[in-house]
């Protein structure tokens, strides 16, 4: 899997690969300050809801970059500046949060001035992310057993390596069972509006050799109806405490029709994604994104000119749905319990 989303330049900013850009062109972006990550994550240059922690992780060290010489006062208040910036760039995933959370939580406890607590932040994102890698490759390991020799596996958006650190989280067993030389074929629903199915899960299964069709979003229950469809595997962006989860919008109809027609439906997520603070699935707040998104299609209008379009961009699969929660912790069967299992 050599898919890289994200990495470090040699003086500390953050290089992304395009994900608005794919499939046309792999473009490799340098990101120089915080304003520039929080502006990449706003436009889905970087997405998925791990991948989103680590760069809010790493454009806080990029852009403090310039307070090494500054005293801790003056460094602390540019992070506080900086978490705030980055944690307001999207809304639903929790990840964001928990890494901006956890690299605040460092900076207040490291003794020293801005170039010991710039070094403490770096070494933070690095583990956030390394983290990551290690937690997918646990959720491919654990998801492993549903992803039979000859399976098809259906997914939708992009849970995958363009998400994450690492493997991906949904896609994390297929790749493992691919790597085992285990049959494994995946639909792939093209996820409208923004196509991250059709651009990235298509794009990086094809890389890694894994056969896979592409399908159109309303053709997922007429594949299910005719038996086509062995397990459904998806990611999360926040998971609360009774296992209710908010996952790219699309997501809740497919777990209806994977329930009517008796397919097993799992959400793959690392427990960073987990957010035990809310009750229920009605608590999570859903980006809304520009309607411009559903009334165009590569910048061409698809839709009369005027008309009103709605364009949440998650929505919430209730727990009574799931089958299981593949975790870096384990399998987790119904009922979701948000502590350690
Ligand atoms: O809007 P996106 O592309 O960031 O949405 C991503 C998803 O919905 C993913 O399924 C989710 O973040 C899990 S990624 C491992």
């Amino acid at each position: 899997m050599s898919v890289q989303a994200i990495s470090w330049t040699a003086s500390g900013a953050v290089r992304v690969l395009d994900q608005r850009a794919l499939p046309e062109a792999e473009i490799e972006r340098e990101l120089e300050s915080g304003e520039a990550v929080a502006d990449a994550i706003r436009q889905l240059q970087v997405r998925g809801a791990p991948l989103i922690g680590i760069a809010a992780a790493m454009g806080l060290v990029a852009g403090t970059r310039e307070l090494r010489a500054a005293p801790r006062s003056a460094f602390l208040e540019r992070v506080t500046q900086l978490v705030d910036l980055l944690g307001a760039a999207r809304p639903t995933a929790v990840n964001l949060r928990w890494a901006l959370d956890r690299m605040a939580r460092v900076a207040a406890a490291t003794p020293g001035d801005g170039s010991d607590l710039w070094e403490r932040l770096h070494a933070e994102a690095t583990a956030i992310w390394e983290e990551d890698r290690a937690m997918c490759r646990r959720i491919g390991e654990h998801g492993l057993p549903l992803v039979a020799d000859g399976a098809n596996v259906l997914t939708h958006c992009n849970a995958g390596a363009l998400a994450t650190g690492g493997i991906g989280t949904a896609l994390a067993p297929v790749y493992l069972a691919h790597e085992q030389g285990r049959k494994v074929h995946v639909y792939v629903d093209e996820t409208r509006p923004v196509l991250q199915g059709a651009r990235l899960t298509a794009w990086e299964l094809m890389h890694a050799g894994v056969p896979c069709t592409l399908i159109t979003d309303g053709a997922a229950g007429a594949l299910m109806r005719q038996a086509k469809v062995d397990v459904v595997l998806v990611g999360a962006d926040r998971i609360c405490a009774n296992g209710d989860f908010a996952n790219k919008i699309g997501t809740y109809g497919l777990a209806v029709l994977a329930r009517h027609h008796g397919v097993p439906f799992y959400c793959a997520a690392p427990w960073s994604t987990v957010d035990a603070t809310l009750g229920d699935g009605d608590l999570i707040p859903i980006e809304q994104r520009a309607p411009e998104e559903v009334t165009t299609l590569a910048g061409r209008p698809t839709a009369p000119p005027g008309v009103t379009a709605l364009n949440p961009a998650f929505d919430v699969t209730p727990a009574r749905y799931v089958t299981g929660y593949v975790t870096d912790r384990g399998l987790v069967q119904p009922p979701f319990v948000a502590s350690p299992p």
